[in-house]
């Protein structure tokens, strides 16, 4: 006997388990693609992976809760571009584990804040932003300056990211805590502002 409309209306068991099948496999044919579409898994050209540096930096982002205040994603419309410079592409985001996107902006979008400031600005900026923005309401983050890196385990994040498609050579891994070696927390984040959005060349 075909299921008729009706039979569906009145069993809200079965409306229920339709309902989720429609929703799955709509939700699934959307979505799989995207796992093999070169556009969105592919990096864009002269894309590194963060080096040890500016990773540790990327790290006190995210422990700071920076993301809170401020977007990694500049949305293709004519105002947000002519603002930030060329909107976000999926292919600069592939070494980004977790993405900081985002989509709280009470500050401005940092995708394409690197090479806008010289290193001096960020480090006046990040110390106490009032100093160089009077009417700045973002918090100054002044032990950053005083507060040395730990080189203990830049070795095995590097290796996780390694293992996850980030394209780092022994060499580099093996040389990080080194390259960590006096640097403060200062020093890092700087180093990620500064090649944050780089790979696409930008008109401003
Ligand atoms: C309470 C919200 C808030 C938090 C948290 C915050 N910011 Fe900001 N940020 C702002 C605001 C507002 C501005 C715009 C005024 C200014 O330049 O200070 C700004 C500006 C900036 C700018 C300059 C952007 C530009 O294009 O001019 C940078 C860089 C920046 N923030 C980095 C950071 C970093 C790194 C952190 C975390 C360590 C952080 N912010 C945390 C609110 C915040």
């Amino acid at each position: 006997m075909a299921l008729q409309h009706t039979q569906i209306e009145k069993n809200i068991g079965l409306m229920m388990f339709l309902i989720i099948l429609m929703i799955s496999v709509g939700g699934l044919v959307q979505i799989i693609p995207l796992f093999f579409m070169e556009s969105t898994t592919e990096p864009v050209d002269g894309l590194k992976p963060y080096t040890a540096l500016q990773l540790s930096g990327r790290d006190i982002y995210v422990s700071e809760g920076c993301y809170l205040c401020h977007s990694q994603m500049i949305r293709p419309f004519r105002a947000e571009v002519e603002r930030y410079g060329h909107y976000s592409l999926a292919g600069e985001f592939v070494y980004d584990r977790p993405f900081q996107w985002g989509s709280k902006r009470t500050g401005p979008d940092l995708h394409r804040v690197g090479g806008r400031y010289s290193d001096e600005w960020h480090r006046v900026h990040l110390n106490n932003p009032r100093d160089v923005v009077p009417e700045s309401i973002m918090p100054g983050y002044p032990w950053f300056e005083t507060t040395m890196l730990d080189t203990g385990d830049i070795k095995t994040k590097m290796e996780v990211l390694r293992n996850l498609g980030a394209p780092y050579t022994d060499d580099e891994i093996e040389k990080a805590p080194a390259a960590l070696e006096g640097k403060s927390q200062m020093d890092a984040m700087i180093a990620y502002l500064q090649i944050l959005g780089t790979s696409v060349k930008t008109r401003r």
